[in-house]
């Protein structure tokens, strides 16, 4: 019987514990296709689940996280043979299904995509979930019919993975980029990615008025809560905002007052459930307008026995752009 090195999450009676260990390939999930898994990525759910701060995981034991890119071993799925370099985030993989801090996983073959040929496996998950949800994002203002010549594009809690290659995308695709961050050192960081302007969080951190000066006609954020309220009150007539994230709360405490007196339009974006045609869309994006070399000054690299302390970092908002985590 073969094992693998994998970081597991189990639950006992001391509540859950994590850590590197040797996974029994007997005890993989049902899927098609058997992935060697070469690079994954820490994203703050990966945060979530391997520090346990909110109930992501749904099945012990479990191998934590949620991207991976690699290279299929086996496959008796038609799309899919042996060598075929692939990426897959998602679908519960990491929460219901065992996930990709491990040499090998097994999944359906419906949920991969195929490495974009102009990506590496490693920039793929410097990319990770992180920022092909930036790339989602991005796509839904592009279908709301937004363009740069509307008006500056705010990205909340910038410095972070999300907001890192929105910032990134944007400026590259000629958006005028307002960076909004907690940690006023990264700055010149922010700067180097394209941001025109960098605020202070806690601008958007006030108690939120119904309607306030109009500032952007876009914005991706990933704080949600006040900030995004916030974000909400300040867009321009006809604006919209892509929300995705929760880093500063679940809730949102707004009015109706941006959507029936401007017109302001909220974009909910998902990663895990995202349709297979959408998916490809990004990571095909994400191949043009994403510059190679601005993603690789915002990317730290790190092996499987530092995804914990990665892990508790994230969450604590300690973490500037991603990390991705080289495998075996
Ligand atoms: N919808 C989806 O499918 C999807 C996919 C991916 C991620 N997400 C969500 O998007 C968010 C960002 O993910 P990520 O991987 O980019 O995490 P991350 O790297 O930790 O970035 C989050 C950033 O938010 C800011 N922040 C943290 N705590 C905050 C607080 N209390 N108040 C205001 N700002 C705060 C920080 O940026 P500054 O230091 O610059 O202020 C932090 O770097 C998470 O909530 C994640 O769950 C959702």
């Amino acid at each position: 019987m073969s094992s693998f090195k994998a970081i597991v999450i189990r639950k006992g009676e001391a509540g859950q514990t994590v850590g590197l260990a040797d996974f029994d390939e007997s005890e993989l999930m049902e899927g098609d296709v058997t992935l060697r898994v070469e690079w994954s990525t820490v994203n703050y759910k990966d945060g979530l689940a391997v520090t346990g701060k909110a109930p992501v995981v749904r099945r012990f034991p479990m191998i934590a996280g949620i991207d991976a890119a690699g290279t299929v071993e086996t496959s008796n799925h038609p799309d899919w043979k042996p060598g075929d370099r692939v990426v897959v985030n998602g679908w519960g993989c990491g929460e219901t299904h065992l996930g990709f801090y491990a040499e090998k996983a097994r999944v359906k073959g419906d949920w991969l995509v195929p490495l974009p040929a102009g990506l590496e496996a490693r920039d793929a998950m410097a990319i990770g979930t992180a920022g092909y949800t930036a790339m989602l994002a991005v796509l839904a203002l592009e279908r709301h019919g937004l363009t740069p010549d509307r008006g500056p594009a705010v990205v909340t809690g910038a410095a972070g993975g999300v907001g890192s290659v929105a910032v990134a995308i944007l400026a590259r695709l000629g958006w005028t980029v307002i960076a909004s961050t907690g940690r006023p050192e990264e700055a010149d960081y922010l700067k180097e990615l394209g941001a025109a302007e960098v605020i202070a969080r806690q601008e958007l951190a006030e108690k939120v008025r119904p309607l306030a000066k109009e500032r952007w006609a876009a914005g991706v954020d990933s704080v949600g809560s006040t900030t995004l309220a916030n974000v909400l009150s300040m867009t321009r007539y006809g604006g919209a905002i892509a929300a995705c994230g929760l880093a500063g709360g679940m809730d949102l405490p707004t009015s109706v007052a941006p959507f029936i007196l401007r017109g302001v339009a909220l974009l909910g974006v998902d990663s895990v459930m995202c349709p297979q045609h959408l998916r490809r869309e990004a990571w095909q994006r994400l191949d043009t307008d994403l510059d190679r070399r601005k993603l690789a000054k915002m990317t730290e690299e790190i092996g499987l026995d530092g995804v914990v302390e990665a892990g508790r970092r994230i969450v604590e908002g300690q973490v500037r752009g991603r990390i991705v985590v080289k495998i075996g």
